[in-house]
C-alpha cells in the first residue's frame, strides 16, 4: 500500500450559520489520482482551502506525511509541497504569461524584485514539461481560458508539488485539452506526486480517477477504489437521488423564432445562416477557436455582425451594440460568467434583477417586496443553494453562481436566451435542472441556443445541431443521427 500522504480528521468548517463540512476524514496518498466528487455547494472548494491552510477548520485534525499540524496556514502548506489551482486560477490578468508563472516562486523565495528574465526561463521551461506553447511575454488578459490555465498549472509544476490540488480544472477545456492535461497528471502520478482533483464530468472521472471520494451536503458519503463505483452508484450518492437521462424530442412547430442569414463578422465567422422555430433547443458547437463563442457574442452585440441579416419573429432587426440586443429581449449568458455576468460583491437579490430592474418601479419606487419574492422564487426554481437572497454572490460556490447568472437573464422575459457554456461546472443534479429549464422555456416559445462543446449535454438536449469549423458552419445534423464521436470528427476533421 502506497504511503499516506495527507490525513484529515473528522473536519468541521462553518460561515457564520452555514456548516459547509460536517466532519470529512480524507486520505490522500502518495502517488495516486484522487477524485473528489460532490454538487454544487457540496463543501469540496472549502475543503481544499482547509487542506491549502486557506481556511483553518473549526473542529478537526490534519496530519501532513504523518505529523499532526496544529495551525496550518498557506505558506506551511506550500512548505509540505502542497499547490492548489483554484476553480477561478487566481491568476493576474494584468501581468503576463512569464510573470504568472514565475510568480509563486518568486512570493515562497521572498525575493522583493522579480529576476524578468529568469521568470522567462521558468515559464518556459515549465510550458516545454506540459507541452503547452504561449509567448511568455503575452499579457495574460489576452488568453483564452484554457490557456489561463496552463499558465496557473505550469506555475504548480515549477513549485516542486508533492500534492497537487486543482479544483475543476477540466470546465474549461475542450476535450483534447482534457486528454493532455489527464497524460500530464498521469506523469506527475508516476513520480510520486499524490493528485487530487475535483471534477463533474462522469465521463471524465471514470477516465482519470484511481479513488474517489463523494461528499454531499458537507459530509462524506463514500471513499473507494474507482471499480467500486459504477454510474448508477456515482450519481445517486453524488444527488442523493436516482437521474435518469432523455433526449429532447419537443413538438415539431413551423413558428420560426428566430434566423440568421449569412452572418459574419471579420476574423471571427462567416456565411452562417441557421433557423429556430417554436420549441427548439438549438446548439452550436466546435472547437475553442471555431467561432462558436463569437457567435453569441455577436447576437448579443458584444461585437456585433458586419454582414448578413438577423430575423426575431419574422422581423428584420439590427443588433449594434448590448442595448440594442437587451431591447429586443435577447439574453445572454456569457462564457466567463465571473467576470462577464455577476456582481460578485451584491446579492442575490441585486444580481437577479439586474437586467430587469425597470420591471420593479412602481410611481417611481422600487417595489422591495416584489424584487424580494421574484428572487426566492428563482432560488426555488433553479435549485440554488443559497442562504437568502440577502447573501453575496462571492459567497455561493461556482456552480450556483451560475444559476444566478441564468435566473438574471430568465428574469428580464426573454425572446431569445443565448447560453455559452450554460453548464460548465455545475453538477450533475443542477445541470439536469438546467436542462428541464431550458427545455421548458423552449416550449413556451422562447428561443433557446446553447453554445457547448460538451457532446452529451447537446446529443441530449438539443434538437438541432450547428458545427462549426474554422469560421464557418460544417453542418446542420440531428442527435438522433450522430453520435458523440461523429460529432468530435466533425468538429476537428480538416
Ligand atoms: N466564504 C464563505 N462565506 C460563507 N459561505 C461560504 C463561504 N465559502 C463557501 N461557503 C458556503 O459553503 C458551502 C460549500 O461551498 P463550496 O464552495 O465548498 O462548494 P463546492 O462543493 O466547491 O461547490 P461548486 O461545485 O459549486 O464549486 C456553500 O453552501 C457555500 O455557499
Ligand atoms: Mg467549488
Amino acid at each position: 500500500m502506497a504511503e499516506t500522504f495527507l490525513e484529515l480528521k473528522d473536519i468541521h468548517k462553518s460561515f457564520g450559520g452555514v456548516q459547509a463540512l460536517k466532519g470529512v476524514d480524507l486520505t490522500i496518498r502518495c502517488g495516486e489520482i484522487h477524485c473528489l466528487a460532490g454538487e454544487n455547494g457540496s463543501g469540496k472548494s472549502t475543503l481544499i482551502k482547509v487542506i491549502s491552510g486557506a481556511h483553518e477548520p473549526t473542529k478537526g485534525e490534519i496530519y501532513i506525511e504523518g505529523e499532526r499540524i496544529l495551525h496550518l496556514n498557506p505558506i506551511i502548506a506550500i512548505e509540505h509541497g502542497i499547490q492548489v489551482i483554484y476553480q477561478d486560477f487566481a491568476i493576474f490578468p494584468n501581468l503576463t504569461v512569464a510573470e504568472n508563472i514565475a510568480m509563486n516562486r518568486a512570493v515562497s523565495t521572498g525575493a522583493k524584485l522579480m529576476n524578468w528574465k529568469g521568470a522567462r526561463e521558468l515559464a518556459l521551461e515549465a510550458m516545454e514539461q506540459i507541452g503547452a506553447k504561449m509567448d511568455p511575454d503575452v499579457l495574460v488578459e489576452n488568453l483564452s481560458v484554457a490557456n489561463r490555465q496552463m499558465v496557473a498549472i505550469c506555475r504548480t509544476i515549477i513549485n516542486d508539488a508533492k500534492l497537487l490540488i486543482l479544483d475543476e480544472p477540466t470546465a474549461a477545456l475542450t476535450s483534447k485539452e482534457v486528454q493532455k492535461l489527464y497524460a500530464i497528471l498521469r506523469r506527475l502520478r508516476d513520480k510520486g506526486i499524490a493528485v487530487m482533483i475535483v471534477n463533474h464530468k462522469l465521463d471524465e472521472v471514470f477516465e482519470i480517477a484511481e479513488r474517489l471520494t463523494i461528499l454531499r451536503n458537507g459530509e462524506k458519503i463514500s471513499t473507494g477504489m474507482i471499480d467500486e463505483y459504477d454510474r448508477n452508484r456515482f450519481v445517486k450518492e453524488l444527488t442523493g437521488r436516482n437521474i435518469s437521462e432523455s433526449f429532447y424530442e419537443p413538438k415539431a412547430s413551423e413558428e420560426e423564432i428566430f434566423r440568421a442569414e449569412n452572418i459574419g463578422r471579420k476574423g471571427a465567422f462567416e456565411e452562417v445562416s441557421f433557423s429556430l422555430k417554436r420549441g427548439d433547443v438549438f446548439g452550436i458547437t466546435g472547437l475553442l477557436d471555431s467561432g462558436r463563442g463569437q457567435i453569441g457574442d455577436a447576437l448579443f452585440g458584444i461585437n456585433p455582425i458586419q454582414s448578413g441579416k438577423i430575423f426575431l419573429h419574422g422581423k428584420q432587426i439590427e443588433i449594434n451594440s448590448t442595448e440594442d440586443a437587451v431591447r429586443h429581449k435577447i439574453a445572454y449568458v456569457p462564457e466567463d460568467r465571473l467576470t462577464q455576468g455577476l456582481f460578485l460583491d451584491r446579492s442575490i437579490q441585486d444580481n437577479t434583477i439586474a437586467a430587469s430592474i425597470s420591471k420593479y418601479f412602481i410611481r417611481g419606487k422600487l417595489d422591495e417586496q416584489a424584487m424580494y419574492q421574484a428572487t426566492v422564487e428563482w432560488i426555488k426554481r433553479i435549485g440554488c443553494v443559497a442562504p437568502s437572497p440577502e447573501a453575496s454572490v462571492r459567497t455561493l460556490s461556482g456552480g450556483n453562481a451560475q444559476k444566478i447568472v441564468i435566473a438574471k437573464w430568465l428574469n428580464t422575459d426573454p425572446a431569445l436566451l443565448i447560453l455559452n457554456g450554460p453548464t460548465v461546472g455545475v453538477d450533475i443534479g443542477a445541470k439536469y435542472d438546467i436542462h428541464q429549464i431550458l427545455r421548458r422555456l423552449a416550449g413556451e416559445g422562447i428561443g433557446v441556443i446553447v453554445i457547448s462543446d460538451d457532446l452529451p449535454e447537446l446529443i441530449q438536449n438539443c434538437n438541432h445541431i450547428l458545427v462549426m469549423k474554422n469560421g464557418r458552419v460544417s453542418e446542420i445534423v440531428e442527435p438522433s443521427e450522430v453520435n458523440e464521436t461523429e460529432l468530435a470528427t466533425m468538429m476537428s476533421s480538416q
